[in-house]
């Protein structure tokens, strides 16, 4: 594998200004508004402070992260030159751009999706589409800006027909992604679902087990939570969501949203 040998940005949408969002009591949004009022007392600080450490379930021997060196001195503009106009796996057929991935290449958050769909692949953007309007409004109700946070994928190229990636593909790709999470060094990282947890976690867990816990990866706190996708199918589910990004606004010691005044 290449990484073992070696020697050595969003859509058009409007989105209100997070302190306006955290002031009007509006946190993680409605579909087309994200963020509609969880009050705080239904979801209270003392729940999302502690961070528990959980163990990842162990695969036998080490993992393809584990065996993957770091390259010294790595950086997000090297790493594209390595990955080039990429060919190595089928996904290249069917792909306009290559999503690398968006934002700051010092971020102390990095989110990582499953891999782009048509709006990405159009715009060589990570989660400029429908999902992606939810997620840039995630943060956006974090009280953070896109710019603020790097977000990327498992896979660099869209799978046809926006199919999960294949093992044979998230093999060539996830290298890439790994030498950004290091180059970046993060306080945190989310994975955006099962893909993306599956992938640099090894477990069999599922998402629903293990989202919301703090776990481990290569020596940096990372938290699962559902994808945004998901939450547009589920909106319910925006409020466990919003439960795991107050655990990771406290590790990151962004300030939580105040409790609403009852009248
Ligand atoms: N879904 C993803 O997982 N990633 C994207 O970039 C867009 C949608």
């Amino acid at each position: 594998m290449f990484y073992k040998d070696r020697a050595g940005s969003a859509g058009s949408m409007t989105i209100p200004p997070a302190a306006a969002s955290h002031a009007a009591g509006a946190y993680l949004p409605e579909e087309s508004s994200l963020p509609k009022a969880k009050s705080s007392a239904q979801m209270p600080v003392a729940a999302v402070a502690p961070v528990r450490l959980a163990p990842v379930v162990a695969p036998s021997g080490p993992s393809l992260f584990e065996a993957v060196e770091k390259v010294k001195d790595d950086t997000l503009p090297r790493i594209r030159e390595d990955l080039g106009e990429c060919t190595r796996c089928k996904l290249h057929k069917g792909r306009n751009k290559i999503v690398f991935g968006d934002g700051s290449a010092k971020a102390e958050l990095v989110f990582i999706g499953e891999g782009p769909g048509a709006d990405e692949d159009a715009q060589g953007l990570p989660f400029v589409g429908r999902a992606g309007k939810l997620l840039t409004q995630m943060i956006d109700a974090m009280g953070l800006h896109r710019k603020d946070v790097y977000i990327c994928n498992v896979v660099k190229c869209r799978p046809p027909g926006n199919r999960a990636p294949e093992p044979d593909e998230v093999h060539e790709c996830s290298p890439f992604l790994l030498r950004q999470v290091d180059a970046i060094k993060p306080k945190v990282i989310v994975c955006l679902g099962a893909v993306a947890a599956k992938t640099l976690l090894q477990t069999t867990r599922g998402i629903s087990q293990i989202r919301g816990e703090w776990l481990e990866w290569r020596g940096r706190k990372l938290m699962v939570t559902y994808h945004p996708a998901y939450l547009l199918r589920n909106p319910p589910a925006k409020a466990d969501v919003w439960k795991d990004l107050q655990k990771v606004m406290v590790e990151l010691g962004l300030p939580l949203p105040k409790k609403k005044q009852s009248s």
